[in-house]
């Protein structure tokens, strides 16, 4: 076997000590590795340097022949200068300080220094690095240039102008990661100022980030705008809930109440990225509204009640109900929480009834990916860059997976990965495809066939182009680059919808596992994936189903409660009159259903149908893991405190389980966790003792992650 190739190095000199670094990386990098600091601002680690600020500069010099060394006659911009052979370099030397002193007080001429009333005071690099390099007085007495304040860029961002020192990390950021290239330098020199083309909204799903990595606080959050300070926030790591990428944050809260959410870097994720749905899209947590006590009808109210009292009314209603009972859960409950939901269903009410896909689609298992042999999670989200080609099928990518929409751009942007697009409509990747289908609504399998045929050489790109409306050379284009192995497709459950749709993602499996590539249908919730492996299914995994039987899917439970033929229904943590498709039929089910729980933590519609409601606390209020659509799971510590009674979901479900059924209590999700591992054979690496801090992806491969049915369906 061929030897691992070594990256090249070059044996440098910072600060007098000989080290050796990889050629060519830069010089800020090198001196982090003797644990020094080369202050920046316009540099940005994962952005191409540009060399704007000069708050980087550090001396130069080379090894000579003899063994002097010759310096550079003058400074020069860490952030910009690879790293080469027989390289002195002095960050600490008076030069330098004197220069780093002199860039502070260029920059600080027309700064306004508002800092007691700007966002960023206490964890500002400006602020930093004044304090640490700047001049202690100013020796201007100039009245400062005046801008516009607090100018709204979107309804997110808030650009101060005066604060800007036109480092260009914000548009930056809009053309090399998020690439919608929403923001641009307006004129030039002094006056130079970012902006939006033609001042319109900035409309990037990713314009969160710019407010992180601007280094100063001229863009600031408008849900953030003064509520706290960074003294008085304390930060709570955590995974998002609202999307399928299991996205690492910072819960920044501050006396209970959350006030702000970061990017957290998980390289294997995010990176240290977010979308602007994870960023901005926690406000429920701070609801006034939050459910805190439990409550039971009371003719047309309600009438607040203990939790001891309102699991025998419950439990009566769906103990042994069997085929006249069921639960509908939500695809972003922890995994805890989803497999004891499963239990109470199956072991308790005696049913199978029990779905997470509120919104669909609702593939039964006979018919699914993996009964065909595919299994729908081949990749990982850090993976993908490195694939020769990914073909995105069928799925707004930066909508519904914006990580990995973010992760096969920098493939594209930083390696020159090949990205071919077939989507009915014009998505983001379009922008940086090779080739782009558009193809009639409809023809998916026919396109996929297509794709797949010429690819290996077979068939014709214009019956193609002519069966699926997609251009003919742009098909030509796209089986071209998809002709080798190595390639990924990465599609979403949203194509699994129509049949066709689910024929056309079997074909894209089966030419994969054909052709050496990786297939991906990731699914569109956070917890989807955990609730598909602990069965939270009607159609569960084999050892779930102890009889082989299926259960109703969603719209089957809805369409059996509008019929009469349920008697008792339990929405968790879900309301189908908002996610449901069928808006009509979810109303007639909750009215029509003689007995209806709803445990929720905010009081949703379904609520005013309900028999029962309990309080539910949120993912971020308690201990808990997800498995994100990469199939990694991640574990969630409680950052808030859960409003009033609200008791989370796995809670809930052990304690009507102890009621049914005498057991040994689960006192906590880490013993729920040991349950699964026992039931569940992948789930064991995620044991909380073993699950690392960047989470731990399940074993792939179609069947891995089935548990053993001894042990599954009946365990208390
Ligand atoms: S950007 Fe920094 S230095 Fe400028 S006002 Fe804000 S906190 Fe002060
Ligand atoms: S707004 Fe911030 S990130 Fe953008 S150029 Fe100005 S200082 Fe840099
Ligand atoms: S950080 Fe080097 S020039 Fe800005």
């Amino acid at each position: 076997m061929a030897a691992a190739p070594q990256a090249q190095t070059v044996n440098v000199t910072i600060n007098g000590v000989e080290l050796a670094v990889p050629s060519g990386e830069l010089v800020v990098e090198s001196v982090k590795r003797l644990w020094l600091e080369v202050p920046v601002f316009c540099y940005h680690p994962r952005m191409k340097p540009v060399g704007m600020c000069r708050m980087c500069l550090v001396e130069v010099g080379f090894k000579q022949p003899d063994g002097s060394v010759r310096m550079m006659p003058k400074p020069q911009a860490g952030c910009t200068l690879p790293a080469s052979e027989g390289m002195v370099v002095l960050t600490d030397s008076e030069s330098v300080h004197r220069d780093r002193k002199g860039v502070l007080e260029f920059l600080l001429i027309n700064h306004p220094l508002d800092c007691p009333i700007c966002d960023r005071g206490g964890e500002c690099p400006l602020q930093n690095n004044t304090m640490a390099y700047g001049p202690s007085t100013t020796r201007f007495i100039e009245i400062k240039r005046h801008l516009p304040k607090a100018f709204p860029l979107s309804k997110y961002v808030t650009l101060d102008l005066e604060r800007c020192i036109q480092c260009g990390r914000c548009v930056r950021f809009t053309e090399e990661i998020s690439g919608d290239a929403d923001l641009a330098f307006r004129f030039r020199g002094a006056e130079m100022q970012p902006s939006t083309f033609q001042l319109t909204d900035f409309e990037s799903k990713f314009s969160g980030n710019v407010i992180e990595i601007c280094p100063v606080g001229a863009l600031t959050s408008a849900k953030y705008r003064f509520r706290a300070r960074p003294w008085d926030l304390e930060a709570a790591p955590a995974v998002c809930t609202l999307t399928p990428c299991g996205t690492n944050v910072w819960l920044d809260h501050r006396a209970g109440r959350l006030v702000r959410i970061n990017g957290r870097t998980n390289e294997e994720v995010n990176e240290e990225w977010t979308s602007d749905r994870t960023k901005f899209g926690h406000d429920f947590y701070n609801d006034p509204g939050r459910l805190t006590v439990p409550n039971v009808r009371d003719g047309d109210g309600f009438k607040p009640a203990a939790w001891g009292d309102v699991y025998d009314p419950i439990l009566a209603a769906f103990a042994g109900g069997g085929d006249e009972v069921g639960m509908i859960v939500a695809p972003s409950l922890s995994n805890e929480a989803l497999f004891l939901a499963q239990r109470l269903v199956r072991t308790v009410f005696g049913s199978e009834n029990i779905d997470h896909r509120v919104s669909g689609p609702w593939v039964p298992r006979a018919e699914s990916l993996r009964a065909s042999g595919t299994d729908p999670v081949q990749s990982t989200i850090a993976e993908l860059e490195h694939k020769s080609a990914v073909l995105v099928f069928g799925t707004g990518l930066a909508d519904e997976q914006p990580m990995t929409f973010l992760r096969v751009r920098k493939g594209w942007f930083q390696r020159n990965m090949a990205v071919v697009a077939a989507t009915p409509q014009k998505t983001e990747v379009d922008a940086f495809a090779a080739a782009s289908l558009r193809y009639r609504p409809g023809t998916e399998a026919t396109l996929a066939q297509g794709l797949a045929d010429l690819a290996a050489g077979k068939g014709s790109a214009s019956d193609v182009a002519a069966a699926t409306g997609a251009d003919q050379a742009q098909v030509e284009a796209a089986a071209k680059t998809l002709a080798g192995s190595g390639f990924a497709i990465v599609t979403t459950e949203s194509l699994l919808t129509g049949e066709e749709g689910r024929r056309a993602a079997k074909i894209l499996g089966e030419w994969a596992a054909r052709a050496g590539g990786q297939f991906n249908c990731w699914p569109l919730h956070a917890n989807s994936n955990g609730a598909t492996e602990l069965g939270a299914l009607p159609d569960a995994l084999p050892g779930f189903a102890p009889n082989e039987r299926s259960g109703l899917d969603v719209r089957a439970m809805l369409q059996a409660a509008a019929d009469g033929r349920l008697k008792a229904l339990w929405l968790v943590g879900t309301d189908p009159l908002a996610e449901f498709p069928d808006r009509a039929l979810a109303e007639k089910a909750l009215e029509t259903v003689p007995f209806l729980v709803v445990s929720h933590g905010l009081p949703v519609e379904a609520c005013s149908y309900a028999s029962v409601v309990l309080p539910m606390a949120f993912a971020a209020e308690q201990d808990g893991t997800y498995t994100s659509a990469e199939r990694r799971v991640q574990r969630m510590r409680p950052a808030l405190r859960a409003p009033g009674e609200a008791k989370p979901a796995w809670r809930i479900f052990s304690e009507c389980l102890l009621r049914a059924k005498p057991m040994t209590p689960l006192f906590n999700p880490r013993e729920v966790m040991d349950e699964i591992a026992q039931a569940v054979p992948a789930f064991a690496v995620a044991r909380y003792d073993a699950l690392p801090e960047t989470g731990v992806v399940l074993r792939t491969g179609s069947g891995a992650g089935e548990p053993e049915p001894a042990l599954a369906g009946e365990t208390v």
